[in-house]
């Protein structure tokens, strides 16, 4: 394949020279930096905050924050005392231990982040949840991973099932006059006097940090966990990918929700001290420019589908602001389109750089750096200190430009420790020695990585990996619905959209009115995110002489291709 590549950019980045990195990059060399290398003991809150606030960055900024209602800005002292406060606050109010699973269910807003911060400093496992989430979501993270507490806001507190969660101990909210009751503690009334300091919990680096439930084509969303260790990964992919020094002022659009929001909007800028941007409240073209404008952002990751809106919304608008602080854009969560990258190349007069990883993956692990050309559609090469390769279903290596699964060695840093409570499904991720991702690609003979689409049902819709089996198993709970198969469509600007297949029961009509009371049961039952845009209603669905929706027939129908092997089709 044969495309105009983009020239590296030179000068002065922290991965100068990828080749000779790749070849010589030990993982031991990062160790260094932290203080298991000199204690044998660790905490990742430590290290991302109270290391600097010790330091000669106490002073600096850590977080500029703004929504529409607020515009705030701390220092890494100011970020130490804070989180320090929400951490006192847990450990005076609820009988939080290490290891223990406390959920963060809230949209952004300071508070969050000293409260996933304090809980990290008390050595529990963080689990955060998407704001979107509606009850039964919640229900089904909480009670999987065994919480004992969550924090969340008044205005989210009815989605959270507590009754149902014999688990869960405490309900931390925050919010004006909330009223403490039963299992309910008022945040903001214990913060304001909250003790300063705070004895760190100090753990193994095999201890748990994260918990990240995230989607799979079959069965309910699984746990994710990754540990203190996976910091590693974080800081040098901050730098070699992110290309984060000293004086940038960094944005990192997605929400801790999503594991970009974590790993590269808390740990990937703060393990290197650096000042962190973050910004609540809806996607606005506007509003985003200015932020960048107003901060002077210099280093901005983002997702193709916000690129694409922002493409939608035309290039007038990038003229009205001074974007010239931008040095480094990124991307990921799907493919990024060849005519992304020639848009910002236009607008920007920047390159986007793609990345690529998965929840899994704990971080980068194939991307374009700086110091490398870029091919656009192309996800990049691997991180030094990882082989990359494509293999067939038995673990065999293929040769170049040939389709196969991407699949990764076992054992770089930030690697998934545990699924949550099953360890057959951990098991399954892996051939031997192999990571398999579950998406298709293909190397060219220079060694570049192309995606090419995921192997099972998986849903990338607006960059949020949605499960087709969550959406189906609660469609099939409205009264109207007998059976339904859910696949994702392409679409130009989201990447995908959630497609819903249905066969009502007897009784029921089919009509515009009960596609949108269908829509609106996901989207209050589960999240706006996974209510299907299109329904379509049929007789009935192609299942598997076993029972097993069809998804790819139904697909094949959907893009008028061919169905392919029916002979496991019931009738
Ligand atoms: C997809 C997001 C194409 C892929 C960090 C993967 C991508 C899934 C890219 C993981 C990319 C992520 N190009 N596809 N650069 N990055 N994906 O767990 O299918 O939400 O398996 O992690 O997103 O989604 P997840």
């Amino acid at each position: 394949m044969k495309v105009e590549a983009l020239p590296a950019i030179k000068g002065n980045h922290n991965l100068a020279n990828y080749e000779e990195a790749y070849a010589s990059f030990d993982w031991k060399e990062v160790e260094e930096n932290f203080s298991w290398s000199k204690t044998g003991k660790i905490n990742a809150a430590y290290e991302a905050i109270d290391r600097h606030a010790d330091g000669a960055k106490k002073n600096k900024v850590a977080l500029y924050y703004r929504d529409a209602n607020r515009d705030e800005k701390y220092t890494f002292e100011e970020m130490k005392e804070l989180s320090n406060k929400a951490a006192n606050v847990l450990k005076q109010h609820t009988d939080l231990q290490k290891g223990d699973r406390v959920f963060v269910f809230m949209p952004r807003s300071p508070e969050l982040y000293f409260v996933i911060l304090g809980a990290i400093k008390l050595g529990a496992i963080v689990g955060p949840l998407f704001e979107a989430f509606m009850e039964s979501a919640v229900k089904d993270r909480l009670e999987d991973s065994e919480a004992k507490v969550i924090v969340t806001t008044k205005e989210l507190l009815p989605r959270v099932p507590i009754d149902e969660l014999p688990a869960l101990k405490h309900v931390v909210v925050v919010g004006e006059d909330v009223k403490e009751e039963g299992k309910i503690i008022d945040f903001f009334a214990h913060f304001e006097n909250a003790s300063k300091d705070l004895e760190i919990e100090w753990v193994d680096r095999r201890d748990g940090l994260l918990l990240h439930y995230t989607s799979g084509s079959t069965g309910k969303p699984k746990g994710v966990l990754h540990v203190h260790n996976a910091m590693i990964q974080h800081y040098q992919t901050a730098k070699w990918v992110l290309d984060l020094k000293e004086e940038d002022i960094y944005w990192c659009t997605a929400d801790p929700g999503w594991v970009t929001g974590t790993v590269y909007g808390i740990f990937g800028p703060w393990l290197l001290g650096v000042t962190n941007v973050i910004v609540g409240g809806r996607f606005s073209p506007d509003y985003w420019y200015e932020t960048i404008e107003k901060y002077g952002v210099t280093v901005w990751y983002s997702a193709p589908t916000a690129f694409r809106m922002l493409m939608s919304a035309g290039d007038e608008l990038v003229k009205k602001y001074n974007l010239s602080s931008l040095r480094h854009i990124l991307s990921v969560g799907e493919p990024l389109n060849p005519e992304v990258i020639r848009w910002g190349m236009k607008v920007f007069n920047k390159r986007i750089h793609d990345t690529w990883w998965m929840t899994e993956t704990g971080g980068h692990l194939i991307c374009n750096y700086p110091c490398m050309d870029i091919r656009p559609g192309s996800m990049g090469k691997p991180i030094p200190g990882v082989k990359a390769a494509i293999i067939d279903d038995h673990g065999n290596e293929l040769p170049p430009n040939r389709m196969g699964n991407l699949a990764i060695k076992k054992g770089w840093p930030s690697m998934m420790q545990a699924i949550w409570n099953n360890p057959e499904k951990y098991e399954s991720y892996f051939i031997g020695d192999w990571y398999v991702s579950g998406d298709s690609a293909y190397m060219d003979e220079d060694g570049y990585f192309w995606f090419q689409g995921r192997v099972d049902d998986v849903i990338m819709t607006s960059g949020e990996r949605v499960g087709p089996f969550e959406v189906e198993s609660k469609l099939v709970e409205h009264p109207a619905v007998a059976e339904a198969g859910v696949i994702g469509k392409p679409d130009p600007v989201r990447g995908e959209i959630i497609k819903a297949f249905v066969a009502l029961r007897s009784g029921y009509e089919a009509s515009e009115d009960l596609k949108e009371d269908i829509r609106q049961f996901v989207k209050k039952g589960l999240a706006a995110h996974a209510a299907p845009r299109e329904i379509e209603f049929c007789e009935k669905l192609p299942k598997t002489r076993s029972g097993k929706i069809m998804r790819r027939v139904l697909k094949a129908w959907e893009l008028n291709l061919p169905t392919g092997d029916l002979s496991t089709l019931e009738d």
